[in-house]
């Protein structure tokens, strides 16, 4: 087994960091990476989006797999009905311990009779938790492990054989299995468009590594960060659901349920599809400046919500998610999505990330830059090198021109009309001159931004949409209006 060397040994360092889960203590430490495996790994995951029904790499994955031929038409539901979200099963683990102040997260996006899916729970809750609500995912127990494990992963076995036991409680038409972590923020709307993009018969293991350089480096850059979220196709779920407890055995010093279940699909040949929009959050603090400017693609969760900041200014964490989620409810192909546009008579740039914030700069940016997150936020841990981030970022700056005033979403309505008016209001004063090199032009009156969209179009995923800004007749409040961008229209 020349291959444990060195899995064994970055687990030793994982280890020594004394970490409990991956999603929950994920590791940044100081680690120089070499540009060209960021070149390499920029290229594939945003020049090559993974979607579309190209059948080569299946092909390969299938002749790889060494076990019993998988029988997809038997085990899926092979029809051409369009993915909707009654084929998504949902799997969640918690513990009774953490459940009482994570329980408002997860009922934040599970719906009723609507979502499929169980919260898988360390032991019986009943006691503490009686009556179990409705407005709850249901729960399971884990069942008892039969065999010898390592009693330091315990944990992390119970999560990866969540995995299996959500598969065996048996539910019918289901194409894909999601998993993620009591504090996961799921957009299932979102997954539902972006799953119904890929192949549900084939085996597919979707999700996203971290943020963080360094956890990439320390467990892996092509493993699905658990807290994230990630879906496994229905055939893939299957298969797994009888291979699970032999890769426990066959692992037993690899530390992380998400690097076992990586492990073991590797086994098989399956390896990881990239896709934008799963966070794993491996950060601290203030996360808006990545908010505020999140890529062209559906967001489709958020995790590690008790980690960070509150996301939006003087709101605890649980009304700053129902918060979003009301946007979501009212607009999910929009959240998040950053349209940008200039006052060109003040020379004023405005970003917005629809149903979050709005960000006005004294001054003409072009999208390139603009759409470079502000680093507003910290790395997971303190002890560390550059590169800290897998992206591109901004610096927190005083310079009046490419400091923004801050706008935070404070309501989201429908018109009578055909139209969705989202209003977000000033932060704080900026405590700044004006950008003298761009004429002077302070944009502190502004107190309130008004966004309007279209009620009845949503926008198409990695499309970019245009806006116009428009005065009112009062000064302190500026309209956006969103379209349609003209054909070749230049946004600079
Ligand atoms: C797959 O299963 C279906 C239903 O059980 C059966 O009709 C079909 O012949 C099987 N296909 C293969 C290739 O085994
Ligand atoms: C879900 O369905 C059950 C049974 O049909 C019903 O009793 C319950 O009130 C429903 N819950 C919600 C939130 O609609
Ligand atoms: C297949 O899907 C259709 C439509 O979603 C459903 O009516 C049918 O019961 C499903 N069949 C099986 C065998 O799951
Ligand atoms: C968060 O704020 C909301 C609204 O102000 C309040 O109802 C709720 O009790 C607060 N939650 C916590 C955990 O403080
Ligand atoms: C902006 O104000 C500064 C100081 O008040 C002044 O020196 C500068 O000339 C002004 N720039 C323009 C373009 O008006």
């Amino acid at each position: 087994m020349s291959s444990e060397k060195p899995i064994n040994s970055t687990i030793r360092t994982a280890i020594q960091q004394g970490l409990q889960h991956i999603s929950l203590g994920t590791l940044c430490k100081s680690i120089a990476t070499s540009g060209l495996i960021l070149f390499l790994f920029y290229t594939l995951l945003f020049n090559h989006p993974y979607y579309g029904q190209s059948t080569n790499q299946f092909t390969l994955f299938k002749l790889n797999w060494p076990l019993s031929p998988h029988n997809a038409s038997a085990s899926a539901n092979v029809t051409t009905t369009p993915t909707s979200i009654s084929h998504i099963v949902f799997g969640m683990v918690s513990d009774v311990n953490t459940w009482n102040y994570r329980k408002s997260y997860v009922e934040s996006w599970w719906r009723p009779n609507v979502t499929r899916g169980y919260l898988f729970l360390d032991r019986d809750p009943t006691q503490r938790y009686h009556p179990w609500p409705s407005s709850s995912p249901p729960f399971r127990v884990n069942a008892p492990v039969k065999f010898r494990i390592n009693h330091k992963y315990a944990t992390q076995i119970r999560i990866l054989r969540t995995i299996m036991e959500t598969f065996k409680q048996g539910d019918e038409d289901v194409r894909w299995y999601v998993m993620a972590d009591d504090d996961t923020i799921l957009f299932v709307d979102n997954l539902v468009e972006v799953l119904a993009k890929y192949d549900h018969t084939k085996y597919f293991y979707i999700g996203m590594n971290s943020e963080c350089v360094s956890s990439n480096v320390n467990f892996l850059f092509d493993m699905a960060f658990g807290g994230a979220g990630y879906a496994l196709s229905y055939p893939l779920a299957e298969a797994l659901s009888t291979k699970v407890d032999g890769c426990i055995q066959r692992y037993p010093n690899v530390y992380s349920s998400d690097f076992i279940l990586q492990t073991c699909l590797a086994d098989f040949g399956v390896s990881l599809t990239h896709q934008r929009g799963f966070h794993q959050i491996d950060l601290h603090g203030d996360i808006s400046g990545l908010l505020s400017a999140h890529p062209q693609s559906p967001v489709l969760s958020l995790h590690h919500i008790d980690a960070t900041d509150p996301i939006f200014p003087s709101m605890n964490r649980s009304a700053s998610i129902n918060l979003l989620m009301e946007a979501a409810k009212v607009d999910h192909s929009r959240l998040l999505q950053q349209t940008i546009c200039y006052q060109r008579k003040s020379s004023w740039s405005f970003s917005t990330s629809w149903g979050y914030s709005t960000h006005i700069y004294e001054n003409i940016y072009p999208r390139s830059f603009l759409q470079r997150p502000i680093e507003t936020f910290r790395p997971w841990l303190r002890h560390f090198k550059p590169p800290f981030y897998m992206l591109n970022t901004r610096s927190l700056t005083d310079n009046p021109c490419e400091a923004p005033h801050e706008f935070f979403l404070e309501s989201v309505e429908r018109t009578g009309g055909d139209q969705v008016v989202t209003t977000y209001v000033r932060k704080s004063r900026r405590s700044l001159p004006p950008c003298s090199s761009s004429g002077n032009h302070s944009a502190d009156h502004i107190s309130k931004i008004q966004v309007f969209s279209s009620a009845t179009t949503f926008k198409k995923a990695g499309l970019i949409e245009c806006c116009d800004v428009e005065e009112t007749a009062d000064v302190k409040i500026t309209h956006i209006k969103l379209r349609a961008c003209m054909k070749d229209e230049i946004i600079a």
